[in-house]
């Protein structure tokens, strides 16, 4: 019986510690990805499946039909998305 004890307050302390090491993490990733710039983002998540093709192979008109594509399957939010594509766009 008291070993099923120290078990359930280990397990309740591993919890809580799970609990803040995960919320604390994901706050500062969310900070950092939200102060990042178009160019960057365009960087890091774009290769991750291919080489990034120069802004300047695509008119605007395409690169807003390849964003509709694209942020599905890099997984953008809306505003990071806009970020990465309103920087290409004004680079080509
Ligand atoms: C999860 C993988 C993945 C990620 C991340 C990704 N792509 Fe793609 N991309 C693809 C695949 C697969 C294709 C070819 C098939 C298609 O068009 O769906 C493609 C095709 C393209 C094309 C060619 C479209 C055409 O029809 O000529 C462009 C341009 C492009 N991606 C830009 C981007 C940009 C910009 C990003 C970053 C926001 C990005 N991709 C992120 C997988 C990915």
């Amino acid at each position: 019986m008291k070993t099923y004890k120290i078990f359930g307050i280990a397990t309740a302390v591993i919890g809580i510690l799970t609990v803040f090491t995960l919320g604390s993490c994901s706050t500062e990733q969310v900070t950092a990805y939200k102060n990042k710039s178009g160019a960057q983002l365009w960087g890091e998540n774009c290769i991750r499946c291919h080489n990034t093709p120069s802004p300047a192979a695509y008119n605007d008109t395409d690169w807003t039909t390849i964003e509709m594509h694209m942020r599905i399957r890099a997984n953008l939010s809306k505003e990071q998305s806009e970020k990465v594509f309103d920087f290409i766009r004004s680079a080509n």
